[in-house]
């Protein structure tokens, strides 16, 4: 029998697995081992195949179109980094802002997590591809932290509960010129500017 180790800490896969290929393979999985990070799916990642899958697209490339993909999401410490890239659907499929944010607040509630220790960061990734082939990915990080109650109406998403370090508004009470200059995505689009001649040339 072939050893085979799947990269999954789910007995259920483990046994689909199992039961799919037969007396063949011997299958092992990770709960074999302690400790194996296994990454797994990243905002450059999801970036990636956005601005790829669009630059492939044939009317964009009639158009000779560069494309950009944006992926972000909110990390919250004291949740192990969720929501992630499941920002956009924390509370399910099609869940509003609204309630995503409810969900979150709720589960910090549920953790009894301080108000002081709700230290968070905003993330985002952009990727430009051209005609299939990338052209280069750029990154930007805003450190924050939660409050306790959703505040302000601009912007969008978790920004009424997030206040970036340094400030005791929140993105949705900040004028959006403020935001425009801090935020994660007003970083990653500067590391773009500054990469984007060096991405290019294919260095
Ligand atoms: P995606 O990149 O389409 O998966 O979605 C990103 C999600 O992250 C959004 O739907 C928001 O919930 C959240 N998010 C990303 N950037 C921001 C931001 O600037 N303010 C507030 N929420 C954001």
């Amino acid at each position: 029998m072939q050893p085979l180790l799947l990269a999954t800490r789910n007995a259920n896969k483990t046994r689909e697995f199992r039961e799919l290929l037969g007396k063949d393979f011997d299958v092992h999985d990770l709960s074999f081992f302690d400790e194996m990070a296994i990454p797994k799916e990243t905002f450059a990642d999801n970036a990636i195949l956005k601005a790829v899958a669009a630059s492939q697209d044939r009317r964009v490339q009639d158009r000779h179109l560069v494309v950009v993909a944006d992926d972000s999401g909110l990390e919250v410490a004291a949740l192990g980094g969720a929501p992630g890239i499941f920002s956009a659907r924390y509370a399910g499929e099609h869940a509003s802002d609204k309630e995503n944010i409810d969900k979150l607040l709720s589960e910090l509630a549920r953790r009894n997590v301080p108000l002081d220790q709700r230290s968070a960061r905003f993330h985002c990734v952009i990727a430009l591809a051209h005609e299939g082939k990338l052209l280069g990915k750029f990154e930007g990080i805003v450190e924050g932290s939660i409050v306790d109650l959703p505040r302000g109406s601009g912007g969008f998403g978790y920004d009424p509960i997030f206040v970036p370090s340094g400030f005791d508004k929140t993105f949705g009470e900040l004028p959006i010129e403020l935001k425009n200059q801090i935020s994660h995505r007003a970083r990653a689009i500067r590391a773009f500017r500054a990469g984007l001649p060096a991405a290019q040339r294919g260095d």
